[in-house]
């Protein structure tokens, strides 16, 4: 359930905020990807580093970016715009009074205020502090206003008494999590969408082929945004150089033929996405047996492969998106306008080889997204474009 989606952990200031690392692990060990936000006092318990270690990404205190962080002041809205779920462990009794009114002091609050995810929210503190009567009050404001919560364990409290108060276990909280995230309906709820990935091999003899280097990451990333838009998603893939997810129902496939025969049995999906980078030409003849050196021909002779999208845009059914891909060079904008013409897609996503960042083997990359009367810029990490791009088509 947690797999591809998008946790903000937030992290107060009690003693519990160390068991937010062993949570932040969990949630990685189910697929999510996590970014931290601690309140200050967080880092009075554990420090920064720890969270910017363990999540593989800066961690925000305020809301204007510690020295020697790149984002901007504005990033509560864009991680409020990003995550698909905030989940504060622990919460203490300060920060839930600051939820329960709406103060937005440091960027922990002010991520909640701005978060489209639900939230859920895990009140840790000592026993007598849980049962006092402003806490029972913020507690019963904050779920009327929509919040999640999930109620502290009973037990040994780290001030020495007995009572309710601790974390609950994590596994709990994955647990809670997860039923959170199950109930959100994506806006692919019911759709089926087929994913095209990775390179296409057309072979010349059984030990040569004509390929390119697409490593399927862009693919993969379109197929998973998809999922955790609550998409049944098909991956049609070629031979990829990562893992693809276990959760993902996938199919392989080695030369544009083969693609094109996939791509036929799912002809009426209600999105299809080719993000294969696939080849345009094929040898005419292939040999059964490898060819030896001594004897072979100083040529190859090639002919045209079937171009899988613009049948896709001819066979087009009512409804049906159609998402294109144009991998470009120079004149970027004006050759992928002039694909999405010419294949009848809906969209296409270009991105040029030239640019810092980009292109087949990056875990980055710069992309336009060109519809009928729009154009959009995305950048960043190949798994935050396809979620933000599907959000722009969909949403
Ligand atoms: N595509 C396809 N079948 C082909 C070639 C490409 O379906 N035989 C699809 C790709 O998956 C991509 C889009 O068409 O979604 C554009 O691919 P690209 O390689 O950029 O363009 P080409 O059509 O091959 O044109 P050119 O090589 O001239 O740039």
């Amino acid at each position: 359930m947690l797999s591809g989606k998008r946790i903000i952990l937030g992290v107060t200031g009690g003693i519990a905020a160390y068991k937010a690392a062993f949570l932040l692990r969990e949630f990685q060990k189910a697929g999510a990807e996590v970014r931290v936000t601690m309140t200050p006092s967080a880092t009075r318990f554990v420090g920064l580093e720890t969270f910017a270690s363990l999540s593989g990404h800066e961690v925000a205190v305020d809301i204007f970016p510690e020295k020697g962080q790149s984002s901007e002041w504005t990033r509560h809205i864009n991680w409020g715009e990003w995550a698909d779920l905030f989940v504060i462990a622990p919460c203490t009794a300060n920060t839930l009074a600051k939820i329960a009114t709406g103060i937005s002091d440091n960027m922990l609050t002010s991520t909640v205020l701005a978060a489209r995810s639900p939230i859920l929210i895990c009140p840790t503190m000592d026993g007598e502090m849980y049962e006092s009567p402003g806490v029972s009050k913020n507690l019963q404001t904050i779920q009327e206003q929509g919040y999640h919560v999930l109620e502290p364990d009973s037990g040994y409290l780290a001030s020495g008494l007995e009572g309710k108060g601790r974390l609950p276990e994590v596994e709990d909280i994955l647990e809670k999590a997860s039923d959170i995230i199950g109930s959100i309906e994506g806006p692919l709820e019911g759709k089926k969408v087929i994913v095209t990935a990775g390179p296409t091999r057309e072979h010349i003899d059984p030990v040569r082929f004509i390929s390119n280097p697409s490593s399927g990451k862009m693919g993969v990333a379109m197929a998973q945004a998809a999922q955790s838009l609550g998409a049944d998603v098909t991956l049609i893939h070629g031979p990829l150089s990562i893992s693809i997810p276990d959760d993902l129902h996938s199919v392989s496939i080695v030369s544009t033929a083969d693609l094109f025969e996939a791509v036929k049995e799912f002809q009426d999906a209600d999105v299809i996405i080719m993000a294969a980078a696939v080849s345009d030409f094929t040898p005419v003849e292939v040999h059964q047996n490898k060819v030896k050196k001594l004897s072979a021909a100083s040529e190859i002779k090639l002919q045209q492969t079937q171009d899988i999208l613009a049948w896709l845009g001819d066979h087009k059914k009512e409804d049906q998106v159609l998402i294109g891909f144009a991998m470009e060079t120079e004149n970027l904008l004006e050759n992928a306008s002039s694909k999405l013409e010419k294949k009848k897609a809906d969209y296409i996503i270009a991105n040029s080889l030239r640019d810092k960042g980009a292109g087949f083997e990056a875990d980055t990359n710069t992309v336009h997204l060109l519809g009928k009367e729009s154009e959009q810029t995305f950048q960043g990490s190949k798994k935050d474009i396809a979620v933000e791009i599907l959000n722009t088509i969909f949403r």
